[in-house]
């Protein structure tokens, strides 16, 4: 209430236009959704239910052969009590989320609907029972789960996913079916952990099929000997193993297709969506190289350097990458503002105040957030934009702002004092970075723009350098709530270090001496000693 009117307030006086910020957040109930307790419980009840309900009526099942149906119920409810102590002892992190959770239990209940619906097909057109086995699609749940959320999920997936599915089979097939599942299974995981490109994918298909073709034969499911006797035709067997190749192909190019819903449904981003985000014609990056071709390049150096850091401490690197990309693009709205688009040409800080210079700089976050939303870029791409100055303060603007008014008090003016200078208006709105990618490309663009501005750097400038931001970081706090490890960054630091002295291009003026009031500006440089700032590299550190 008291925000609407002070927006009318404003819109009124011809200050505002009475639009809300656009905000990238959830909504509330997408909020609760994600973390409710009640919709866990859900997310994992429900496709242990189906799964139950799936092996129950399968065709092969034990009741068919004269068991009791209750004895397969224990089975599976007691491996769904394992796989949730699983989850939550081995994936703390993903019982937190239940877009996770519900897409762990999902795909393992999508690969044993599969099998059940391949059982009943073989069963219904009266195939060879054989070809329950080279029909069955052993690897797709791991195959996504290793692609989406890595090698561990993928596991579980291929583990809970056989355990199950052989509980379909009649008792003298079920061992051999769990043993093919679990290996196809996993050299799936193997193949598809990390992979990058979508052809790598196809090419992990074309493996695991091969492979489910190998198990088939070594477990005796494809008719080898009977062809050789001649009791069958000759090219059953090479049918037989190319159904089995197709069938790993089918999975990969199933999930290739699948994967951007799979991705939307999750909140992951893949190495493969990521890949296909670094792309440099992106419009946003477009208009960067055009616009602002300073701050394009500092882009691309602080996307290098990231890139390094982060492989470094076994991060997201292809996220780093991207999210370097964009981590200033809200300078498009004033690229002039910013020294490294000036060319030694005209500073329009000459016409303002030091505190609207601060707003101006200030501003680049919210832009960027602004434009990343209307250009639907990737959440994690608006939290780096977002954190990669913290809150960090804005420090040439803050010294100039004290020392006008220190220079008011004693002058004809004494209306403006030093203590009437707010700290919290100099500084960045945050958050501070939040998780480990998004600290190292703060930390990238701090060095980067500082490195930049150094006189005759050497490899022990540089290290200093480097090692003096970082220090400064840690002692703003601004490094608190990353989760990032003292050894990390110590690792991190290593990299930036090695990726500075390899990197071999020009620099301008740099003052040694205001390192630490850079490091606490962000993606900032050196500036003048005195004044106001004159030149590329007096308002390098406005960024
Ligand atoms: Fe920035
Ligand atoms: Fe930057």
């Amino acid at each position: 209430m008291i925000d609407r009117f002070r927006r009318s307030e404003l819109r009124r006086r011809g200050m505002s236009c009475g639009r809300s910020r656009r905000k990238h957040h959830d909504s509330p109930l997408l909020g609760w959704m994600s973390s409710s307790r009640t919709v866990q419980i859900l997310a994992i009840i429900a496709p242990l239910v189906a799964i139950a309900i799936l092996v129950l009526s399968a065709p092969g099942q034990p009741e068919a052969l004269g068991s009791p149906r209750w004895k397969t119920l224990v089975a599976v409810a007691i491996l769904g009590v394992s796989a949730v102590i699983h989850l939550y002892v081995n994936h703390p992190r993903t019982c937190t989320h239940n877009g996770r959770t519900a897409l762990m239990f999902g795909l393992v209940l999508a690969q044993v609907t599969v099998t059940y619906t391949v059982i009943g097909a073989v069963e219904s057109n009266g195939w060879p029972p054989g070809y329950r086995f080279l029909l069955a699609p052993y690897a797709i749940a791991p195959m996504a789960l290793a692609v989406l959320m890595g090698r561990n999920h993928g596991i579980f997936a291929a583990v809970y996913a056989s355990l199950w599915s052989s509980l379909m089979f009649e008792p003298e097939k079920s061992l051999s079916f769990l043993i093919h599942s679990l290996v196809v299974g996993l050299i799936g995981v193997y193949l598809t952990d990390q992979v990058s490109r979508r052809s790598r994918l196809l090419r992990a298909g074309l493996f695991v099929g091969l492979a489910a073709a190998a198990m088939a034969l070594l477990l005796g499911e494809i008719e080898l000997s009977a062809a050789i006797s001649g009791q069958s035709k000759p090219w059953e067997p090479i049918n037989q193993a190319l159904i089995a190749l197709s069938i790993g192909l089918l999975a990969a190019m199933v999930l290739s297709g699948s994967l951007p819903l799979l991705e939307s449904a999750s909140g992951i981003t893949t190495d493969i969506s990521w890949l296909e985000m670094a792309d440099l014609n992106h419009p946003l990056m477009r208009r960067l190289s055009l616009e602002a071709p300073g701050t394009f390049h500092h882009s691309l150096v602080v996307a290098s350097l990231s890139e390094a850091a982060a492989k470094s401490i076994g991060a997201n690197a292809a996220m780093c990458r991207v999210c370097a990309y964009f981590h200033d693009v809200g300078k498009l709205a004033k690229p002039s503002y910013y020294t490294e688009n000036q060319r030694g040409g005209q500073n329009p800080h000459d016409e303002l105040t030091p505190t609207m210079s601060a707003l101006v700089i200030l501003s680049h976050v919210k832009d960027g957030v602004d434009m990343a939303i209307k250009h639907k870029l990737d959440d994690r791409i608006i939290d780096v934009i977002e954190q990669h100055h913290g809150t960090s303060l804005v420090y040439y603007f803050y010294r100039l702002a004290l020392s006008q008014a220190e220079e008011a008090k004693h002058g004809s003016s004494p209306e403006m004092q030093p203590s009437e200078i707010a700290e919290d208006r100099f500084r960045y709105p945050g958050p501070k970075p939040q998780f480990p990618e998004s600290a190292i490309i703060s930390l990238a663009d701090s060095v980067e723009s500082a490195s930049r501005s150094m006189e005759k750097p050497t490899p022990a400038k540089l290290e200093q350098l480097v090692v003096e931001i970082i220090r400064a970081r840690i002692q703003d706090g601004q490094l608190d709530e990353c989760e990032l490890t003292l050894r990390e960054l110590n690792l991190v630091q290593h990299s930036l270090v090695a990726s500075l002295q390899n990197m071999n291009h020009e620099r301008v003026p740099y003052n040694l001496a205001e390192q630490k009031e850079t490091s606490q500006g962000g993606d900032s440089a050196a500036r003048a000693k005195t004044g106001r700032p004159r030149d590329s590299s007096a308002t390098a550190r406005m960024n």
